[in-house]
């Protein structure tokens, strides 16, 4: 066992990582002697002994002996997997889930599932076989999900588990950009997961920023931080304010890629609350621990980001993340306290736990005026009653353009991160007006629907640009949507934010 230092942040990546990047990709035709090849099971909830192998990569006769085997062992599919060994090799067996749910989540649980098991077996070579409904890929990434570790910060790393030294596919061959496109995206989502896992005390503003500017400088994108003085300089007074309880540098971070057309601009933004401990209107203990993933959305928009400089998108994209933490000392911001945002308006602070919206409102303005995007997308774990809504099996989707709106739904359905559109209803703005400012930054006497009211009042400093929402509050961490990590952080939001800048070719 070797002590771990908790300086680096490469050193605090998960093995998966490098894993992933170093894990040569093998195609096949043939099972490979000596490995543990990965089967989905379609089982008929009816009648468990009726399960058909979706392995089309797979010789007829090889099916139907691991099937009679199977049969044999009475084994059902809904029993968890099976193990299987035959003419030198081995066969997990594993059901496909039953759930409508959609199939990039059903190959990335299948992916999991699989992992979960292996686990125990610390095998040498996995293949994955292909299936006539669940992309392999996609099954391979659920298998890389899971092998992400939630033991970064613990003093010594034990080896339990050593990760798989072969991964190859049966019947089924990537196209190299294929291949690749998935390999940036894994990595990225580890790290994103990493950063969001890792506490407050470790990732603070001034952390988050540094990874920032080294991923930008390792990966040759621009890079652009400032801090308290830079943001107060540029009238930010909002996300000014929410920075006045701590000592910690809050961080306007920057991340700009180049697009094939750089006369276009996409603009992604993201909540960095490295901490929110709900500042004067103190949270209550219970659950307070989970606020250290307030700053998931900025760590989803980083990934995307460091996948975008590695797979060009059409346009350019501005990658903008506001990192503060919100604490409850120093000079710290009071209620009934008036601010004044970039774009001029002034807010009175009702509730100093309403901080998300204070951060982003000074970033859609700067975004929308100093980048005029084609549109702009945030990612924010904004409200607390959006689980309310939706629970933890997808997010909220707020926007002032349908096109754009339309454009997430498909993309997020093809990179399998359901979202549910709510409405931002004129009637909820007055819930917002202040007698003695422009705004209030939440409602006083509230009558629900505050994070539709989150999201109205954040759309007040977006101006004409076509902009989304996303309030990822309920799916960021311990999410329980299919093909998910079922706890700790899951990167939720960096897939639908990349593809969306990849996939536009304009309203
Ligand atoms: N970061 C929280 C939202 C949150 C709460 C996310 C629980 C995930 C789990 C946000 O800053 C917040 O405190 N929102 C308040 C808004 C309220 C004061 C209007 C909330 O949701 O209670
Ligand atoms: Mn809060
Ligand atoms: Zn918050």
């Amino acid at each position: 066992m070797e002590k771990r230092s908790q300086g680096q942040w490469r050193d605090l990546l998960p093995a998966v990582y490098s894993w992933i990047g170093s894990a040569r990709f093998q195609y096949t035709q043939e099972p490979n002697s000596g490995a543990h090849h990965i089967i989905g099971v379609h089982a008929d909830s009816t009648r468990p002994e009726k399960y058909e192998l979706d392995a089309p990569g797979l010789s007829p006769e090889l099916r139907k002996a691991l099937k009679e085997h199977g049969s044999q062992l009475g084994w059902r599919p809904q029993a968890g997997p099976l193990l299987l060994s035959l003419q030198g090799s081995s066969y997990i067996l594993l059901a496909i889930s039953s759930l409508r749910v959609n199939n990039v989540q059903k190959a990335r649980q299948l992916g999991a599932d699989a992992a979960n098991f292996l686990r125990n077996l610390s095998v040498e070579a996995v293949v994955i076989c292909a299936s006539k409904e669940l992309n392999v890929l996609n099954v391979w990434d659920g298998l890389v999900q899971s092998f992400y570790s939630l033991e970064s910060f613990k003093g010594a790393m034990e080896e339990k588990f050593s990760l798989p030294k072969r991964m190859a596919f049966l019947g089924y061959e990537a196209k190299p950009d294929v291949e690749k496109k998935y390999r940036i995206m894994a990595q990225a989502n580890a790290l994103v997961r990493m950063i969001s896992d890792a506490p407050a005390n470790w990732l603070n503003s001034e952390k988050f920023a540094e990874i920032a500017s080294q991923v930008a400088d390792e990966l040759g994108i621009a890079c652009e931080i400032k801090g308290r003085s830079e943001i107060q300089a540029l009238g930010m007074g909002s996300f000014a304010s929410v920075a006045k309880g701590t000592k910690v540098d809050p961080k306007l971070i920057v991340l700009e890629v180049k697009g094939k057309d750089t006369s276009k601009t996409i603009a992604l933004l993201g909540k960095g609350l490295t901490f929110d401990s709900g500042g004067l209107s103190l949270k209550s203990p219970s659950g307070m621990e989970q606020m250290k993933y307030d700053m998931a959305g900025g760590a989803a928009v980083l990934g995307a980001a460091y996948v975008l400089s590695q797979i060009q998108p059409p346009t350019n994209v501005v990658c903008i993340i506001g990192a503060v933490e919100n604490m409850p000392f120093d000079n710290a911001t009071r209620p009934g306290d008036i601010v004044q945002a970039m774009n001029g308006k002034t807010i009175e602070i009702i509730n100093t736990d309403a901080e998300g919206r204070l951060v982003l409102a000074d970033l859609l303005h700067y975004a929308a005026t100093r980048y005029k995007p084609e549109f702009m997308v945030d990612a924010a774990t904004l409200t607390g009653v959006v689980i309310t809504a939706l629970g933890h099996a997808g997010s909220g989707l707020f926007a002032n353009s349908q096109a754009l709106a339309n454009h997430l739904l498909k993309v997020s359905e093809k990179m399998g991160e359901p979202l549910w559109q709510l409405p931002m209803w004129p009637e909820l703005e007055k819930e917002l007006k202040s007698t003695v400012a422009d705004y209030k930054n939440t409602s006083v006497d509230a009558t629900g629907a505050k994070a539709c009211v989150a999201s109205i009042f954040l759309k007040g400093f977006v101006g004409e640009t076509s902009w989304a929402h996303l309030d990822i509050a309920g799916t960021a961490w311990d999410c329980k949507a299919s093909g998910y990590p079922t706890s700790g952080a899951s990167g939720f939001g960096l897939r639908t934010l990349t593809q969306a800048c990849l996939d536009f070719t304009g309203f």
